[in-house]
C-alpha cells in the first residue's frame, strides 16, 4: 500500500495578514478575462504595460554585460561602478554624511531587509494610511503590528504631524515616508520633511524614505530628498530602476544610508548581514545603474510629458463627475480620487471590473480614514485609453449610483 499523507499542508497563521490588494484584484480580472472580455487595466503601475519603453542604452549595458561573463553571483552589496553610480546620484541629491550604500532586487528587497533588520518583537514602525501595501504585507510576515498614521487629504494628502504625534510609543523604532507617494502622488514640502526629522531626531527614530519616484514630478519644482534637509539623522533612502529608469522587471533597487556614522553604524551590520545571507541582487542588471544614472536622461522628458497630460485629463474627469473629486497629483503616476457612494469601495471596484471590464484599485486595499471611500487609478496609459476608461467608469456610477 503506498502511504499517502492525511492532513493538508497549511501556511504559517502569520500570512493570514499579508495582503497585496493590487495583485489580488489581478485574478477578478483574470477571471474575467478567460470568459473573454478584454480588461482595461488601470490597476498596476508598470509603465512597460504602456507606452513606455526602457532606454536603449541601458538594454545595451546589461547586453553587454551579459557576452562579457559578469553573470556569476555579485558581492553581496553590489558591484563597485553600480555603487559608485549611486553614491554620485546621493551626492546629487543633496544627501551628504552618506554611510554606506546597497543595491537589492528591487526596492521591494530593500524594503523587506532594513525593516527586517531593524524591528524586535513589540517593536513598531509608523507607516503612512494609505500605504503602499508591500509595508503592511513584510510586518505581517516578521509579526510586527501595524502603527500607521493618516496622510491629510485635506491637506493635499501631507502627512498628518499630530497624528504621527499621537502614535509614536516607547517601543516605535522608525517611520516610513515614501514621497513622492503611492498611491495620492502627493509631494512632501519642505516644511513637512523638516518638521518630520524633527520628531525622528527627539525620538530617536530612523526614517525610511521611499523615493523611488523621485524623477517623476509632473510639475517643474524639484523633489527635496528627506536625507538632504536632515543630514544629522539616520535616514535610509530608497531609489532604483523600476519607475524613474523604466524597467520594473529587472528588479533592481537600492538603499543609500545617512547619518551620523555612530549611530547608524550597528544597524547597517545588521543590514548587511541580510544582505550577505541573500548572496548577491541580479548580476548584469547592476551594470545598468551607472548606464542609467550617468547617462543620458532624455527619456524623462518625454515621460513627464506624457504623465502630465494624463494627470490633467484624469483631473478634468473628476472635476467633471458627479459622486468623484481628486486632490491633483504632483508625482509618480497614480490619482486617488474620493468617491461618495453608499457601499464599500472594494465592492465598486469589484462590480466595476465585472460589470465594465475596468480595473482599479479600492482605497480600502490601502487603508484610508473610516467613513471615506477611494480607489487608485494608474493613469499610465494613452489619452484614448483613459478616455474610454473613464467614459466607462462614469457610467457605471450613474448606472449603479443613479
Ligand atoms: C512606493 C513604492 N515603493 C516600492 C515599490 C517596489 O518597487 P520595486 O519594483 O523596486 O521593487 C513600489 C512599486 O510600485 C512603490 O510604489
Amino acid at each position: 500500500m503506498p502511504v499517502t499523507q492525511a492532513r493538508e499542508i497549511v501556511p504559517a497563521t502569520r500570512l493570514e495578514n499579508v495582503r497585496y490588494a493590487i495583485r489580488d484584484l489581478a485574478c477578478i480580472a483574470d477571471e474575467v478575462a478567460r470568459q473573454g472580455h478584454k480588461i482595461l487595466p488601470l490597476n498596476i503601475g508598470d509603465p512597460l504595460n504602456f507606452d513606455f519603453k526602457t532606454p536603449a542604452h541601458m538594454i545595451e549595458a546589461v547586453y553587454q554585460a551579459m557576452r562579457d561573463g559578469k553573470n556569476g553571483y555579485s558581492p553581496s552589496s553590489g558591484i563597485a561602478p553600480a555603487l559608485d553610480a549611486i553614491r554620485g546620484e546621493a551626492v546629487r541629491k543633496g544627501i551628504a554624511n552618506i554611510q554606506d550604500v546597497f543595491v537589492t532586487s528591487g526596492v521591494s528587497e530593500t524594503v523587506d531587509i532594513c525593516l527586517t533588520a531593524l524591528l524586535n518583537p513589540g517593536d513598531n514602525v509608523l507607516t503612512p494610511c494609505p500605504d503602499y501595501p508591500l509595508y503592511s504585507a513584510v510586518l505581517a510576515k516578521i509579526e510586527i503590528g501595524l502603527n500607521t498614521y493618516y496622510l491629510n487629504e485635506e491637506d493635499g494628502w501631507q502627512p498628518d504631524l499630530d497624528d504621527i504625534k499621537k502614535k509614536i510609543t516607547p517601543r516605535t523604532r522608525g517611520i516610513v515616508l515614501i514621497n513622492p507617494n503611492n498611491p495620492t502622488g502627493s509631494v512632501c514640502t519642505r516644511k513637512m520633511l523638516e518638521q518630520i526629522a524633527e520628531l525622528a531626531r527627539r525620538h530617536n527614530l530612523i526614517i525610511f524614505a521611499d523615493e523611488i519616484y523621485d524623477k517623476l514630478i509632473m510639475d517643474d519644482d524639484p523633489h527635496i530628498a528627506m536625507a538632504a534637509v536632515a543630514p544629522d539623522v539616520p535616514v535610509i533612502t530608497f531609489g532604483g530602476l523600476s519607475k524613474n529608469y523604466l524597467a520594473p522587471g529587472w528588479r533592481i533597487g537600492w538603499g543609500i544610508a545617512s547619518g551620523e556614522a555612530p549611530v547608524i553604524k550597528p544597524y547597517l551590520e545588521g543590514v548587511n548581514k541580510l544582505l550577505r545571507a541573500r548572496l548577491c541582487a541580479n548580476h548584469p542588471e547592476q551594470y545598468a545603474i551607472k548606464a542609467a544614472l550617468e547617462g543620458p536622461q532624455d527619456h524623462l522628458v518625454e515621460v513627464k510629458r506624457k504623465l502630465r497630460s494624463r494627470r490633467d485629463l484624469t483631473m478634468k474627469w473628476c472635476a467633471e463627475t458627479s459622486r468623484v473629486s481628486c486632490v491633483a497629483p504632483r508625482g509618480a503616476f497614480y490619482a486617488y480620487p474620493r468617491i461618495d457612494i453608499p457601499e464599500g469601495d472594494d465592492v465598486f471596484v469589484t462590480e466595476l471590473i465585472r460589470q465594465k471590464y475596468v480595473t482599479v484599485v479600492h482605497g480600502s486595499g490601502f487603508g484610508q480614514r473610516p467613513g471615506t471611500k477611494h480607489f487608485r487609478i494608474v493613469f499610465l496609459p494613452d489619452e484614448k485609453t483613459l478616455t474610454a476608461a473613464y467614459s466607462i467608469i462614469g457610467d457605471f456610477l450613474r448606472e449603479r449610483y443613479a
